[in-house]
């Protein structure tokens, strides 16, 4: 299937590991101009060397998604270096470990909530100014099984996540007719370093999802979310507007 997504500009925030980066090797694969955002300099070195070998165009770009000056600036420099921006891949995140709730402190919530809703919201913004006037593009925000269901110990990720499915309803909405789709996915549990840190040492709640696990029996692969995100930001997609794609091994259907 032509996914129709060759020359064009596709901005990955969060894109320098784990589920961003698969992503970007999957839309270089299909000939995408990368634009790859993140905090993490030397991943994101790292990342942008190994794709860049395979002849895709690369261009990285160093932002804190939670702070509205970086986002809007980093935006800015893609639309001047590159030309434009047809696709944004919202996808950066952070979990802290999780706690009853009356053991969670503000800090935390801030960092969660500032980073996973904040930064999904500063970068809708803007990819939605620049998209608008011209009619087109298409934006997939990064939700998760936890942005349908509880998962305790979770308070600021899981209504972060929440917040993310109702952006994504209502910017989709604001620009129903304007050529411009916005849409989400929401993984269940996949392989990547996030869970690692979630699940590392003692803790029930982890535990307690681990052992809930998945009906499908296993985690899911990046690649298996990455044909998700390619498939709703590409022209296969084109009446699908303001959606939940739950990608999450059945995890939501019990
Ligand atoms: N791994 C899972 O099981 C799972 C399940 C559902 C949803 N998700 C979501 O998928 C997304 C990617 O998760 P992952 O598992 O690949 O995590 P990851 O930690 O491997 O990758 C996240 C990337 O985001 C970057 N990042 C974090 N904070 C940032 C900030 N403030 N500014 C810029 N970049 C920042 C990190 O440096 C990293 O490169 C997240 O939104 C996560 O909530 C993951």
């Amino acid at each position: 299937m032509d996914l129709g997504l060759q020359g064009k500009v596709v901005v990955i925030a969060g894109g320098a590991a784990g589920i961003g980066r698969e992503c970007a090797e999957a839309f270089a694969a299909e000939g995408a101009r990368l634009a790859i955002f993140d905090w993490d300099a030397d991943a994101l070195a790292e990342t942008a060397s190994a794709i860049g070998a395979t002849g895709a165009e690369v261009h990285t770009e160093r932002v804190d998604v939670s702070d509205a000056r970086s986002v809007d600036a980093a935006h800015a420099r893609v639309i001047e270096s590159l030309g434009g921006i047809d696709v944004g891949f919202n996808n950066a995140a952070i979990i802290t470990p999780s706690k009853a709730i009356e053991d969670t402190s503000e800090d935390d919530w801030d960092r969660v909530v500032g980073v996973n809703l904040k930064g999904v919201w500063l970068c809708v913004r803007a990819q939605v100014r620049h998209m608008r006037p011209r009619g087109a593009g298409a934006i997939v925000n990064m939700a998760s099984a936890a942005a349908l269901v509880g998962a305790p110990g979770t308070t600021p990720y899981t209504a972060a996540k929440h917040g993310v499915l109702g952006i994504t309803r209502t910017v989709a909405l604001e620009l129903a007719t304007t050529g411009v789709r916005v849409n989400a996915v929401a993984p269940g549990t996949v392989d990547t370093k996030l869970n690692t840190q979630l699940f590392a040492g003692e803790d029930p709640f982890a535990d307690a999802l681990v052992r809930q696990g998945q009906p499908i029996g296993r985690n899911a692969h990046t690649s298996e979310i990455a044909d998700a995100v390619l498939w709703l930001a590409s022209e296969r997609s084109t009446f699908v507007l303001g959606s939940t794609l739950v990608i999450d091994g059945g995890f939501t259907a019990q």
